[in-house]
């Protein structure tokens, strides 16, 4: 293959990878945002002992909220993606230092987590907890309640 034509391809490639978080952010960020829901739930009845400790289950879903919070804020919250079916809020581009901040104690407390490399549930559960409020506390600012 000619230099050219492999650098046409390796473009659309490029396109096409990146094409499901830019054409359609609101898509991009509900996945993310399920994702983070999966991953919780998937910790809580290891926090609640109904499920046998097992640290490297626990580290590998530590890890997943880890890459699953690596975003580009800006891709996936462009102003102006507060219309059609979201529930982000207007304030998210009001005071988007605000929602940067709130962003970045969130990744904070999941690398506090994965620091912690808890060994059982009572290690687990103050830094799990320290990471779910998080959720609730943005939410409460930054999405809007339907209904
Ligand atoms: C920095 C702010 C922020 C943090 C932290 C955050 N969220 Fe969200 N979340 C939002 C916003 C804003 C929306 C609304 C997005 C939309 O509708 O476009 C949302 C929406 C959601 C949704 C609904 C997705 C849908 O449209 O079906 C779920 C589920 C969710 N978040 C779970 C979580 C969980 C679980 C956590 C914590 C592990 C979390 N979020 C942390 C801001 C945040």
């Amino acid at each position: 293959m000619n230099r050219m034509k492999s650098f046409v391809l390796s473009l659309s490639l490029l396109a096409a990878a990146l094409s499901p978080a830019s054409a359609n952010p609101l898509e991009a960020r509900e996945a993310q945002m399920k994702e983070r829901g999966r991953l919780l739930g998937s910790l809580s009845p290891i926090v609640k002992g109904e499920q046998p400790y097992d640290a490297s289950k626990v580290m590998d879903a530590l890890e997943a909220l880890a890459a699953n919070a690596d975003a580009d804020l800006q891709v996936l919250w462009p102003a102006g993606s507060d219309m059609g079916d979201t529930t982000a809020s207007p304030k998210i581009w009001e005071d988007f230092s605000g929602f940067h901040a709130a962003d970045e104690k969130y990744r904070a407390d999941i690398a506090a987590a994965i620091a912690a490399n808890p060994q059982d549930a009572a290690a687990l559960a103050p830094v799990f907890g320290g990471i779910a409020s998080n959720c609730g506390g943005c939410h409460e600012v930054f999405r809007l309640k339907r209904g």
